[in-house]
């Protein structure tokens, strides 16, 4: 397929979607932070298939300051816009928006989205002000594209979780999709951040799938304490050397914690190999 239109301007971006909303055309959303993957590209392709033959796919790749604290790493994060473009072209889409920071924050910038329960706890505990700038981006990024459908992975639960809430409270005429994680073939969730990672960080950070995946087993098994699965999965993350940022089994949607593990119920971890802060979670049966 060919490569894609890379448009720079929100404001150009807007317009040509207002034209193409206007045609008649379906639009499909995946917003992204760019350094693409397998999971990034996953997203793409069902945005093409949802947006069909005559419809719009679209991609932004835009690294948003506002969701990274001061101590993170916004600065290192890795970049790579003319083989994110190759890619999508390759996952069929039609145009991107990489737009500079400048030019999606206005100088008097005051106007936030704050979801305020989902985005608690988890990752919220300790990335405060994150959920919010993740809010406002979707928010500005939902009405600079206008789309029919919006695609966001299960990768970051809570991420996902709060959208949907931000878009069932602020009444946001979008779907919203939730995709499956793609996983590298030993398990490790993709992400973009795994860049970072050493041949010896690479080997520990297995161990966040292989913890999921093993209570997973253990629930199918029986077990349904949430304290007994999130110790033992703490205990594997610890002995592979990762440091613990929170291991906990929740309900799917308000990502209130659980007692009792119960179908749809969630277990999510999140911890540091070496530098690196990585995610991950799976459904418990
Ligand atoms: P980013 O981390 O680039 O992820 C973009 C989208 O890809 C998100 O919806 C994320 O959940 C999804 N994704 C990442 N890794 C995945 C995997 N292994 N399998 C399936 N989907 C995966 O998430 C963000 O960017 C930003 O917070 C953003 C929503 C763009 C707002 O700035």
């Amino acid at each position: 397929m060919s490569a894609p239109e890379l448009i720079r301007d929100p404001r150009e971006w807007q317009r040509r979607c207002r034209e193409a909303r206007q045609a008649g055309r379906r639009i499909a959303l995946v917003p992204t932070m760019g350094y693409l993957h397998d999971g990034h590209l996953s997203l793409m392709r069902e945005a093409r298939r949802r947006a069909g033959a005559d419809g719009l796919a679209l991609a932004t790749i835009f690294v948003n300051p506002t969701q990274f604290g001061p101590q993170e790493d916004l600065s290192r994060y890795p970049r790579d816009l003319s083989g994110d473009l190759a890619k999508c072209g390759q996952a069929g889409v039609d145009r991107v928006l990489a737009p500079e920071a400048s030019a999606v924050y206005h100088p008097l910038h005051e106007s936030w989205v704050d979801v305020t329960s989902v985005s608690q706890g988890l990752c919220g505990a300790s990335r405060p002000g994150h959920f919010r700038g993740v809010a406002t981006v979707v928010m500005k990024l939902l009405h600079l594209s206008h789309p029919d459908v919006a695609l966001f992975g299960e990768k970051d639960w809570q991420q996902l979780q709060v959208i949907r809430a931000m878009v069932r409270d602020l009444d946001l005429d979008v779907e919203i999709a939730g995709m499956p994680i793609i996983r590298e073939q030993d398990g490790l969730a993709m992400s973009s951040r795994n860049a970072y990672l050493s041949a010896e960080e690479r080997v520990r950070a297995l161990s966040l799938s292989r913890a999921l995946f093993e209570a997973g087993a253990r629930a199918r098994g029986g077990e349904r304490r949430a304290a007994a699965l999130q110790a033992g999965a703490r205990a594997a993350l610890e002995g592979a050397g990762v440091r613990v940022d929170y291991v906990e089994v929740v309900q799917p949607e308000t990502l209130r914690p659980v007692a009792e593990a119960a179908p749809g119920s969630r277990m999510l971890v999140a911890g540091f190999v070496g530098r690196t802060r990585l995610i991950d979670n799976v459904g418990l049966p």
